[in-house]
């Protein structure tokens, strides 16, 4: 009976340790786990300095805060919502405010007339020689010496004139601003919310044909994004043909240059900024004889300002417009002289030609993909995408407002980051719903899409894989990397200093 008690006890204190030991190697395998797929990720990689880690701890800090509340209060996470009401909350977040003093490199995934809000687009109309031919809502604009010979079926009258009366100000400004804005629907499904989009996009156009006022909303919105902490940008833009108030139509590629003419003397002006590049683009709507047409004028213009143009891309929703398939003829005989940074993926659907641009981009040898919506569904394309270090431009906040996804916590960008695969993040045409030009993405993504841990060392990595994949030559990457250096190293100290003088 003795040696029973003895016995069973002994077994009781051999399972015990044994119980410990597994527990033991359980945690530790736990621990790796966790620490292997952080490193495995983006930026995972990155060694900090102590004084970046003294900064980590404050930004870590915030996050967790405003992290663990949401997740305690789902009801109060507002990264969901196509009507954008976050940011009615933002401005109280700590985190936040960090995002936009952070130093966030370039941004090249952007649309040129699209960069500006409504509000900046109503201060156009005050522009002088503005007329206005307003027939029962329908709006139509023309800067003009005196009223312009264009068909209106009511009459142009001077929108300054319009203005006097009180009451016709109030009512052309409603319209107006209307017209700028995209107006929010949830019913809407995904080709009526690009119409809308399309509607704001067009009252846009309305003003940014008149070459003065183009010159300035181009120099304003570079302005918009240097003040956001951006040192360099690459703009998609189609080339429209530009008019003089005494009704000069300039060539298409006067807008090129026109460009060039803005973007050099803004950086003159402004030495911390590295400068801009163009990507050609044509909607994708377009025939192939007119795209054709198109690569020659981008082939032209490459000619004459190799350094300002990066390349080429077709715009426009996917799922309606013409696959790349339709322009493999076309676009492989440029190749050579002409970079492409196509758009692909940009889609829901699994399968379709929209969903399948994604073939067509990486074969045609693009130099990054727009979106990239669509690629977590194909394991071997992501593969291809990280061996020929094709990034993917994500714009998480357009694929909400443009109906791809509801909940950022569901965007793929979420598995992009964990398999450490090239990302840039952009902001697309952030004016049309009102975002920063680059914070707004960079805070959504980082509270909202990023792992809990996901700490500074993503975002540096995302800000230095920006320049890392940009168009700019190896010096010019240089030169980036330098000044964002230094801008990074002023950041870090000076959120190490606001928390000591707190
Ligand atoms: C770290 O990861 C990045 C991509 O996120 C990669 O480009 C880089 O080569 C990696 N560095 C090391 C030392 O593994
Ligand atoms: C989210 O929005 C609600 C109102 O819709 C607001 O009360 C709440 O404070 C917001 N949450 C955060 C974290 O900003
Ligand atoms: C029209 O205006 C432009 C720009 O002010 C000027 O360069 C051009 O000479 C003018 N053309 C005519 C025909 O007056
Ligand atoms: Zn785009």
């Amino acid at each position: 009976m003795y040696t029973v008690l003895v016995l069973s006890a002994l077994c009781v204190l051999v399972v015990q340790a044994q119980l410990e030991g597994a527990l033991d190697s359980y945690y530790k395998e736990r621990e790796s786990m966790i620490e292997d797929e952080l490193a495995a990720s983006l930026g995972g990689n990155l060694t900090l300095s102590s004084r970046e880690i003294s900064a980590n701890r404050i930004l870590m800090r915030e996050k967790y805060k405003e992290f663990d509340f949401a997740f305690q209060n789902p009801s109060h996470f507002n990264f969901s919502r196509l009507d954008m009401t976050y940011r009615n909350h933002i401005g109280k977040s700590p985190v936040y405010s960090i995002m936009k003093r952070m130093p966030k490199g370039a941004a090249l995934h952007v649309h040129s007339s699209l960069m500006m809000d409504a509000e900046y687009m109503m201060q156009l109309t005050y522009e002088d020689d503005l007329y206005v031919c307003n027939s029962y809502g329908k709006m139509k604009l023309q800067f003009a010496d005196g009223p312009p010979a264009l068909p209106c079926p009511t009459s142009w009258r001077l929108l300054s004139e319009v203005r006097k009366e009180p009451a016709d100000k109030e009512r052309i400004d409603n319209i107006l601003s209307k017209e700028f804005k995209m107006d929010y629907n949830a019913e809407d499904d995904i080709n009526k919310v690009w119409d809308r989009f399309q509607k704001a996009f067009r009252a846009t156009k309305m003003l940014l044909l008149y070459r003065p006022v183009r010159e300035k909303f181009f120099y304003d919105a570079l302005k918009k994004f240097y003040d956001d902490n951006i040192l360099y940008i690459e703009i998609r833009s189609g080339l429209d043909e530009l008019y003089e108030k005494n009704g000069t139509v300039h060539d298409k590629l006067y807008l090129a240059r026109m460009y060039q003419k803005v973007a050099s003397k803004f950086a003159s002006e402004h030495p911390d900024f590295i400068g801009v590049k163009t990507i050609l683009s044509v909607a994708r709507k377009y025939n192939i004889k007119q795209v054709r047409d198109s690569l020659s004028d981008a082939v032209k213009l490459k000619e004459e300002m190799p350094d300002f143009i990066a390349g080429f891309d077709l715009v426009g929703q996917e799922d309606l417009g013409r696959p790349l398939a339709d322009f493999i003829p076309a676009l492989m005989e440029v190749k050579d002289k002409l970079d492409l940074y196509l758009h692909a993926g940009e889609t829901n659907w699994f399968g379709t030609s929209s969903d399948e641009n994604i073939v067509d981009a990486i074969l045609l040898g693009t130099k990054r993909i727009g979106h990239g919506y669509a690629l977590i569904k194909h394991p071997i394309l992501m593969d291809a995408v990280r061996k020929r270090e094709i990034a993917i431009e994500v714009n998480v906040i357009s694929n909400v407002v443009l109906n791809l996804v509801e909940d950022v916590r569901n965007h793929p960008l979420a598995s992009y980051l964990a398999l450490g695969l090239p990302v840039v993040l952009s902001s697309d045409d952030p004016g049309v719903w009102s975002a920063d030009a680059l914070s707004d993405d960079f805070y959504v993504t980082f509270m909202g899409v990023a792992s809990r841990r996901a700490d500074i060392r993503t975002l540096k990595q995302l800000a230095l894989n920006s320049i890392r994949y940009s168009a700019l030559s190896d010096a010019g990457k240089s030169d980036a990397l330098r000044l964002f250096n230094e801008k990074w190293d002023k950041f870090v100290d000076d959120l190490i200093e606001s928390e000591t003088t707190q």
